[in-house]
């Protein structure tokens, strides 16, 4: 096999109309692109069809390229601009839902955190589909370190010959060595460079997806469309700017047999042997439900023809949830804020000239410094009231229930705190200053709602409502998180570096007043998943142990929507370790 660009592989309207293929895979995104990419090299012999809504962007496209530019697309030509509906329990707020709508899809538009959950998560997997053998962490290690090249040594769990460039920021901020003593001096273990091999209890700095070219050599963001798709077979096609509206099925066939695709201006492409979807997790249930399989009541709502009725499509949809501490620098530190909000000043301009020159550069950084905690690392109150509060009343559904789990196993995480080396609030950027951020997150929060299509058309957008805050653990979890949080910023040496509490501040003191903070502060991590679970159908399943859509006998899943429960990790591994399965599995019987 030649290597190529990928700028080559694309492929003009006229010839696609014409053309029939094997395999079509419906969204260019993450998952899309690797799993078409170890596709085409594992069936050399099949035509192979990749369409992507969005477009290819530039190679030069600096939103994308450049990891400090991280967040600049949101809200870009690059992003669905979905949103939530309004939210009862946050005070009513809708909340953004970014999706990336170019060729890599949310990988091009992601904040380039890279890490892995708990072992006991993956093999949750096999256990709730019923086959271990299957799904289990050394399954999905293997998979993720596949999509790996990692470049550095620190003794960690770390491919070294996948498509995916990884390393550790050669740029960071002084004040972060203030993280990992402080969190060690409150009894969180330092788990540096051993928290991405199944163990991510601790605190830690944690690498990035950056392609790090030796210097001088632009520091870049990789992604599935920088560093998976150069290296498929000439047998791969990528139609990008192209919308798939729905999948066509053998009329009467049973189980349901996927004769190809039909495109938003009604052209047909035939997939001779199956129908792939890695729309991603807000998107793969409405195509489903487009195409007549779903809850019966969301079809005849919009109505479609049901040739399957499939309850789970569209449910379990699950996110994290973050709120937001913020403090003031002292004067003599600098921050990365001025990259942001000061983005034409002297600075930011003398740092984007040296990244331009792939000389060390503020714009080469992202997220370093982590910490993963259960809750009894806070202590034992919390650990106490807050699996209370999950197990009461105890719970039925399969998810419910394997998180109720996780609560009493001190290996898998239950809180994530980020330091961020400037201002993430919820209210606007004060106009100057150095800021720091504890970013705190729930790794599972109990909340399960929904996506569904309002009607047949593809055109309108999808109804998203992740039910944030509707179980009682979440919020209480919340405000652990952010308390504690609190606490972080008050021990030395962190509280060494700052002069003022921003957010929530001072002011927030009773259980009341960080109630009301939470709700009307809490914020999306950006990882929906959940949504065409891999789950038994009695459970609210989707697909099956092969990704395989319940009733259909050639449409498969392969995207962040069959993790049947969030994990304690940033999504983006698991997309890629999903798609490495899936190209095996289905190359296998191919
Ligand atoms: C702003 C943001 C920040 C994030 N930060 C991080 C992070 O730091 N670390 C991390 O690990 N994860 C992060 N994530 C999450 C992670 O990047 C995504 O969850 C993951 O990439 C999703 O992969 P996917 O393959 O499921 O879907 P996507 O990558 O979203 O791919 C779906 C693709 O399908 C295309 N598509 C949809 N519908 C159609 C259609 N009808 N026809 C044709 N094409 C279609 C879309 O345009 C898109 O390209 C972030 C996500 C966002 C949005
Ligand atoms: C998202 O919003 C931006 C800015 O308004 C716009 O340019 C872009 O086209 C929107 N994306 C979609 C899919 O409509
Ligand atoms: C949210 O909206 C509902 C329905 O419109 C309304 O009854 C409720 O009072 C609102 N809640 C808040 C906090 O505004
Ligand atoms: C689980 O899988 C085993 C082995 O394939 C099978 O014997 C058993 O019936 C399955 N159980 C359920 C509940 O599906
Ligand atoms: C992995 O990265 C190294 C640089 O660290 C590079 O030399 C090597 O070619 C890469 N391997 C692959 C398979 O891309
Ligand atoms: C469904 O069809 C009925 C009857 O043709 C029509 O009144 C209704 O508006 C349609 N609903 C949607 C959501 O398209
Ligand atoms: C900043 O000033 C504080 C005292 O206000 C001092 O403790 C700290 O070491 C200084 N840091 C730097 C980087 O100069
Ligand atoms: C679907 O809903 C959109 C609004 O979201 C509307 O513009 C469109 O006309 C509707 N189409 C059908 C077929 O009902
Ligand atoms: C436990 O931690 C929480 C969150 O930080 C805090 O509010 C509470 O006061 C602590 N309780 C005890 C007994 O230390």
């Amino acid at each position: 096999m030649v290597p190529k660009t990928w700028t080559l592989l694309l492929t003009t309207a006229a010839v696609v109309a014409a053309k029939e293929y094997d395999y079509i895979i419906v969204g260019g995104g993450t998952a899309g692109l690797a799993l078409a990419t170890r596709l085409s090299t594992s069936l050399p012999e099949s035509p192979i069809l990749v369409i992507e809504a969005g477009p290819a962007a530039a190679v030069d496209e600096l939103r994308i390229t450049v990891p400090g530019f991280r967040g600049s697309g949101l809200g870009s030509i690059y992003d669905w601009n979905f949103t939530t509906t309004a939210q009862p329990h946050i005070a009513n707020r809708t909340i953004d839902v970014n999706r990336g709508k170019v060729l890599g899809g949310s990988s091009a538009l992601n904040y380039l955190c890279y890490d892995r959950a708990a072992a006991a998560e993956y093999d949750a997997w096999g256990s709730l589909i019923n086959n271990t053998d299957r799904w289990n962490w050394d399954v999905m290690l293997s998979a993720m370190l596949k999509s790996e090249n990692f470049t550095g040594e620190d003794g960690d769990k770390h491919g070294r010959t996948g498509p995916i460039r990884t390393t550790y920021n050669r740029k960071v901020p002084e004040f972060l060595s203030t993280w990992k003593p402080s969190l060690n001096k409150l009894g969180v273990p330092i788990n540096d460079g051993a928290s991405l091999g199944g163990k991510p209890v601790g605190v830690m700095y944690q690498p990035t997806n950056i392609n790090p070219n030796p210097e001088p050599g632009r520091w870049t963001r990789s992604n599935s469309a920088t560093d998976y798709l150069p290296l498929a077979g000439s047998n791969l096609e990528v139609r990008t700017n192209t919308r798939v509206a729905k999948v066509d099925f053998i009329p009467g066939s049973q189980p349901l047999l996927a004769s190809g695709v039909v495109l938003e201006d009604g052209t047909k492409i035939t997939a001779r042997k199956e129908v792939i979807l890695s729309a991603g997790a807000v998107q793969s249930p409405g195509l489903l439900e487009l195409s007549g399989i779903g809850q019966p009541a969301v079809l005849n709502a919009a109505n479609i023809t049901v040739l399957r009725a499939l309850p789970g499509v569209g449910e379990n949809y699950q996110d994290h949830i973050r709120l937001s501490n913020v403090y003031r620098l002292k004067d003599n530190y600098s921050s990365f804020d001025p990259m942001i909000y000061d983005n034409t000043g002297s600075i930011a301009t003398e740092q984007l000239r040296l990244w331009l020159a792939g000389k060390p550069s503020w714009y080469d950084y992202t997220s370093t410094a982590y910490a993963f905690l259960n809750w009894d690392l806070i202590n034992t109150t919390t650990q106490s009231t807050l699996a209370h509060l999950a197990s009461h009343p105890s719970p039925t559904h399969a998810v419910d229930i394997q998180k109720s789990k996780f609560l009493t196993d001190p290996s898998v995480p239950q809180l994530e705190i980020i330091m961020e080396s400037n201002f993430v609030g919820a209210t606007p950027y004060p106009g100057t200053g150095n800021f720091v951020t504890l970013i705190s997150s729930v790794m599972h929060p109990l909340s399960r709602g929904s996506v569904h299509i309002s009607n047949s058309s593809i055109h309108s957008p999808p109804l998203i409502n992740p039910s944030y805050l509707s179980h009682p653990y979440d919020i209480q979890a919340l405000i652990a998180g952010a308390k504690y949080a609190r606490r972080i910023a008050h021990t030395k040496p962190l509280s060494d570096i700052w002069t003022q509490e921003v957010e929530p501040g001072q002011k927030i003191e009773t259980d009341a007043e960080w109630e009301a903070f939470a709700r009307s502060a809490m914020g999306s991590f950006f990882h929906p998943v959940g949504t065409c679970a891999m789950l038994p159908e009695k459970e609210g399943g989707v697909v099956d142990a092969e990704l395989k859509v319940y009733g259909t006998s050639n449409v498969r899943v392969v995207d962040c929507s069959v993790i049947p429960v969030l994990l304690s990790a940033h999504i983006q591994t698991a997309a890629y370790g999903i798609a490495e399965v899936a190209a095996g599995v289905i190359a296998g019987r191919a």
